[in-house]
């Protein structure tokens, strides 16, 4: 895949900015957008004088650059052709840290499997399967049992809702990537929201969209700024609730007056996890032609990989005319135990939100304890704080951290143009003293990082 030069100059950011010469802040910059993930393994980069003259300096300094990362392991040439991204040999995934311990994960936001209650739903769920052995079990909308359980889950909270509006899908990722594909062409123009959720960029990039990200203010979303990006617009993606990576929730207010002129879809997975009052009405109670996608993976398990769209009748039909290019259904026994389990609602969640509560709480000491300097305001619900560092510093603190012990996911990845270089995301969904635990050897990372050390860990999944 050949990447071009606006597109490079776009992730570099305000490399011009900071000391030492020019092309060794070029070729850092470079290095960690390998790193990272952003400049794709085998990826071929534009020429030097391309990217000379869309980043406005000269082609030495591109030169000079490009010959750092060859020397380095980091770009590979060939006579006449384009320079491709690779990664050192030695840059093994699991190298050892110098904590001595395995690393502990902070790049996921997923919580793990609520043991006993998953294993009871399966066993009903297996008792319910024989009614299902007279059919073909390849069922593009999903099983009655389940579309009733969302549309219920939906009618709960104030949204009436029937079957014929839901369709389920392998994950809320599925349920976007579905939607991406049928409804947008190479070039159309998308609303996010920026910061967003990673794998919606990438799902949106992969359909050659044009993204508008709208920046999310202290207070949350800007009504103004949102309207205004969304008359130029094909569709808008936004998360209402408990956003991902920042977990805020739009204010109802805003709810109510935000008519976009342009199809709007949110992702409302997070919709379950209101750790302080109730959970927000769902968004297509004030916007009735939302499209809306939802997901379990967060509020019970991501290993059932299951999902949904709620939309009209007639726009679900013609996802299940576009549903076959990438799937053909989803699996009988996970809908059935999914089923039993958004049924039981409020027994399971009573201890899923007891515990990220408390994990949220752990996590704060700890930053105030051995990060003091870092900004992270408290969400009302969700499962990740979006903290801020007064430098520059995510894309390399990540890039060190598993030298330390904790792997986590750099701001830059979850915003476009290299924004979001001062932030990184702390999800609480591990137990209180593995968090404590990470964030003493994040302040470590920190520390060495200012002491002049480099990293060159590549990232993590993030979720
Ligand atoms: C906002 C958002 N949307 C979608 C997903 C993907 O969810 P699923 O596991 O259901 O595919 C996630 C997972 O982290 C998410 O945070």
């Amino acid at each position: 895949m050949k990447v071009s030069s606006h597109t490079v100059a776009g992730m570099v950011g305000d490399w011009q900015e900071g000391p030492g010469p020019a092309h060794q802040r070029l070729s850092d910059r470079l290095r960690l957008l390998v790193l990272d993930g952003r400049l794709s393994l085998g990826a071929a980069m534009p020429s030097e004088r391309d990217l000379a003259n869309t980043l406005g300096t000269s082609r030495t300094t591109v030169g000079t650059a490009y010959r750092t990362l060859v020397d380095h392991g980091y770009l590979a040439t060939r006579s006449r052709a384009r320079a491709t991204v690779r990664l050192p040999d030695d840059t093994p995934a699991e190298r050892r840290n110098d904590a001595g311990s395995a690393t502990i994960d902070l790049s996921l936001a997923a919580p793990p499997a609520p043991v006993e209650i998953l294993h009871a739903a399966f066993a009903t769920a297996l008792e319910q399967l024989p009614r299902h052995f007279e059919r073909h079990g390849y069922d593009r909308y999903g099983t009655t049992e389940l579309r009733e359980a969302v549309a219920h889950w939906y009618r709960g909270r104030g949204l009436p809702t029937r079957p014929d509006h839901i369709m389920i899908t392998n994950g809320a990722q599925h349920a976007l990537a579905v939607l991406a594909r049928m409804i947008l062409s190479p070039r159309d123009r998308i609303v996010i929201d920026h910061p967003t959720y990673p794998h919606a960029i990438k799902t949106f990039l992969e359909v050659r969209a044009r993204l508008l990200p709208v920046a999310l203010t202290p207070s949350g979303w800007d009504t103004a700024q949102l309207r205004e990006a969304a008359r130029a617009a094909h569709l808008a993606y936004l998360i209402p609730d408990f956003h991902n990576p920042t977990g805020m929730s739009m204010a109802a207010g805003v709810r109510r007056d935000l008519r976009l002129p342009c199809l709007t879809v949110v992702d409302e997975t997070m919709s379950d996890l209101a750790l302080d009052g109730a959970s927000p009405e769902p968004f297509a109670v004030h916007m009735p032609t939302a499209i809306s996608i939802g997901s379990v993976s967060k509020s019970i398990w991501g290993g059932l990989r299951i999902g949904w769209i709620r939309a009209t009748p007639s726009l679900l039909e013609r996802v299940e005319q576009a549903r076959p290019a990438t799937d053909l259904g989803t699996p009988v026994v996970e809908q059935l135990a999914t089923a039993v389990l958004l049924n039981e609602r409020r027994t399971r969640r009573h201890k899923t939100l007891h515990q990220l509560r408390e994990q949220r709480e752990a996590l704060r000491r700890a930053l105030t304890e051995h990060l003091p300097h870092v900004h992270a305001p408290q969400p009302a619900g969700g499962m990740t704080l979006w903290a801020t560092f007064p430098e520059p510093i995510s894309s390399r603190l990540a890039a060190i951290a598993p030298d330390h012990g904790v792997a986590i996911a750099a701001g830059p990845r979850f915003g476009v143009g290299g924004a979001f270089e001062r932030n990184i995301r702390l999800p609480y969904t591990l137990p209180a003293d593995q968090l404590t635990q990470a964030i003493r050897r994040l302040a470590q990372a920190e520390q060495a990082l200012t002491q002049g050390a480099t990293g060159t860990h590549t990232p993590a999944p993030v979720a």
